[in-house]
């Protein structure tokens, strides 16, 4: 018989002493007020850095950085440690207003991209070479994973900065953050309460009903009609990632884990959508541009807090969404146009998902205490935005069916 060839002795299970569980503790704590804090200042962005681009990266970022973020909280948990690494230091509140109030888009993605990312991706790529991946394997493996996705985040990010900020003129304001200081009174960071638009986008605000639209065209049949108007709404859906992203910024004291980590993956399935109605505008020879945007989503619900911009988009803009895309891919899918079926399949498949579970959730956790108490709150505080706004009365709003509702705000 000839003998069992010897195999290599896995990498990961070798251990050196002087990795401790309370060490282990301290560090994952540190990085879960770094990510937090990079959350924050991010989350907060989406509504008024105006750039496309940024608040496409801005979605998917947030669904990284929020999953990283509930990592670590898993991992303290199951070492025995459940910190509030979610309350922010002084120091740190201090960091993220003061990156909240570079008012220039360029400065801020600076701040963000050239300051909190690297911060970040820095902290982890020190731990990971001290952990001992034997006995605190699921951190080890926490951190390996957290850092291969940030070096993703990175390569965004430093082009974005690159391009954004090409005379280097955000570092006397990244030196300027690392040497903050604050005490105890620090205030909770406050964000911007408006969305911004870049000025390549034309926009209309008094409704989201693009057939009322000035650059309305009707398509050379009704199913070409449908398909335009689709396409801008899913393009339009900037919205839903700004006030998915502001919900993330107002609920990150006080939200449960689950709310944030659903949240950032709608904010990071919108910025899909976004991009999807952008691209697939182009394939069709149109530039996406010439359609102008409807603001009027985020102009009510940016003005609103916690719970009940996401409860609003959810009970009054995606149900209304979902029935007019299955019936396009239906029709799709029966005239052969393959490449629109698959598109809005999985769209769809998104929406449904989003849907779904936003509703049990929102059932659960709003504070207003199950679904129906929720969509009456946020009807009411709909209706004030909407007269604040002067869009309509109070009690116009508050006649309209949900219908209504939905043909006027829409997702
Ligand atoms: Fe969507
Ligand atoms: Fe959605």
């Amino acid at each position: 018989m000839t003998a069992i060839p010897r195999l290599p002795w896995p990498a990961a299970l070798t251990t050196t002493p002087g990795w401790s569980r309370d060490l282990s503790r301290r560090r994952l704590a540190g990085l879960a007020a770094t990510t937090w804090s990079t959350v924050s200042a991010l989350s907060a962005s989406v509504l008024d850095v105006p750039q496309f681009e940024f608040k496409l990266a801005a979605g998917e970022h947030l669904h990284i950085l929020v999953g990283i973020a509930a990592d670590l909280e898993e991992r303290l948990h199951e070492l025995g440690s459940a910190p509030d690494t979610r309350q922010l230091s002084p120091r740190h509140r201090r960091q993220v207003t003061s990156t909240l109030a570079a008012d220039a888009a360029t400065l801020r993605v600076g701040l963000i991209y050239g300051y909190w990312l690297p911060r970040l991706a820095g902290e982890f790529e020190g731990l990971r070479g001290e952990v001992d991946t034997l006995l605190d394997g699921p951190t080890a493996d926490l951190v390996r994973r957290a850092d291969e996705q940030l070096r993703h985040v990175r390569r965004w990010g430093d082009a974005a900065v690159a391009a954004a900020c090409s005379d280097g003129s955000w570092a006397d304001a990244a030196r300027a953050l690392d040497e903050t200081v604050a005490d105890d009174s620090e205030p909770w960071p406050v964000r911007p309460r408006d969305g911004a638009r870049d000025e390549r986008f034309h926009s209309f605000s008094h409704t989201r009903d693009y057939r009322r639209s000035a650059d309305w065209v009707e398509g050379d049949s009704p199913y070409e009609s449908d398909l335009i108007e689709l396409l801008r709404v899913n393009r339009d859906e900037i919205d839903a990632i700004e006030t998915f992203a502001l919900s993330i910024f107002d609920l990150i004291r006080k939200g449960p884990i689950e709310a944030l980590t659903h949240l950032a993956r709608l904010a990071w399935d919108e910025a899909r959508h976004a991009a999807t109605g952008d691209l697939v505008l182009r394939e069709r020879g149109l530039d996406p541009y010439a359609f102008s945007c409807s603001l009027i989503g985020i102009k009510v619900r940016a003005g609103m807090d916690g719970y009940d911009p996401w409860a609003q988009i959810t009970l009054f803009g995606e149900l209304g969404i979902i029935g007019p895309m299955r019936a396009l891919a239906r029709a799709a899918h029966a005239a052969g146009d393959q490449r629109t079926a698959d598109v809005f399949d999985f769209i769809c498949t998104d929406e449904t998902l989003h849907l779904r579970q936003s509703r049990e959730l929102l059932d659960r956790l709003h504070p207003a205490g199950g679904l129906e108490r929720v969509a009456e709150t946020v009807r009411a505080r709909a209706a004030e935005r909407i007269a604040e706004l002067g869009i309509m009365k109070e009690e116009e709003f508050l006649a309209l069916s949900r219908e209504e509702i939905f043909a006027l705000i829409g997702e």
